[in-house]
């Protein structure tokens, strides 16, 4: 689905801080990975521990505070705003927990959005092949509000899909689904990673992890695990394991 390059993102020593001072916030501490082309990466983590921070700077909608992001062979250091927006314009989408699809408009407009956006035309037969991907071709001239969640989910995903992205990240994608849709929109992304999709996805529930083909575990901006094709009970017994750990660092009086 997407031209095909070694690993479309990668994260070199990023480490991220907000703010200065004593109120300064360190969201990433040096994280160092690569994405691989074609490939599912579920991040995991508590609230706070880093996850979308480290989907915008891999994205470059932050700037890391120091450390290197490479998308899709790019260095993102001293690239200007313009640049950037280029850059992702050209190489990545988003799908986020809330769909932020645009009510008043259509399947179809919604899809076409992001091109008309960069001053592109659309390729109406992709748009179709994108549509019909999702599941959607009945439904094309519908608006929002005449979808279900899972659907209007697949309208958020199409629309990603639509600018050829080299890489998708998804924030909670699953996060506002009940179990049903949620396993719906999770087959269908595995689906895309099988036809060649990078994916990054961050979510909270294992099952969703479980269908990712490696899991990243953040801990107070630092990568502390990685599981690769874990089955549901691994992920959430690593997750427990985590939580117990930063229960024991806090009752220590550490962060
Ligand atoms: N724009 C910002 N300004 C200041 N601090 C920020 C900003 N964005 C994030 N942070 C802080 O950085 C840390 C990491 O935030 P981030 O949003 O990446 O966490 P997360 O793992 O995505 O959490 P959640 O699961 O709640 O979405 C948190 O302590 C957060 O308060
Ligand atoms: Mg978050």
């Amino acid at each position: 689905m997407t031209t095909p390059v070694q690993s479309p993102v990668q994260l070199d020593a990023v480490r991220k801080t907000y703010g200065s001072g004593p109120s300064a916030v360190e969201a990433l501490g040096g994280v160092s990975i690569t994405f691989p082309a074609g490939s599912f990466t579920a991040v995991m983590g508590p609230s706070g521990s880093g996850k979308s921070t480290l989907l915008h700077c891999a994205a470059g909608l932050d700037t890391p505070t120091s450390g290197r992001v490479t998308l899709v062979g790019t260095d993102l250091a001293g690239k200007d705003e313009t640049a950037l927006t280029e850059l992702r314009r050209q190489h990545v989408a988003f799908v986020f927990q809330s769909f932020n699809l645009m009510p008043a408009l259509t399947v179809e407009q919604n899809v076409n959005l992001p091109t008309l956006l960069a001053g592109r035309e659309p390729d109406q037969a992709w748009v179709n092949q994108v549509i019909n991907r999702v599941g959607l071709t009945e439904r094309v001239h519908h608006r929002p509000a005449e979808l279900s969640g899972g659907q209007q989910q697949r309208v958020a995903i199409a629309r990603a899909l639509a600018t050829r992205p080299s890489v998708v990240f998804a924030d909670e994608p699953t996060g506002a689904l009940d179990t049903n849709t949620a396993l719906e929109v999770l087959t269908l992304m595995r689906e895309l990673v099988s036809a060649g999709q990078t994916i990054v996805m961050v979510t909270h529930d294992p099952v969703a992890a479980s269908f990712a083909d490696s899991v990243l575990f953040l801990v107070d901006g630092q990568i502390v695990n990685q599981l690769n094709s874990p089955g549901v009970e691994q992920v959430a017994a690593t997750l427990a394991h985590l939580g117990e750990q930063a229960k024991a660092k806090r009752a220590r009086g550490q962060r």
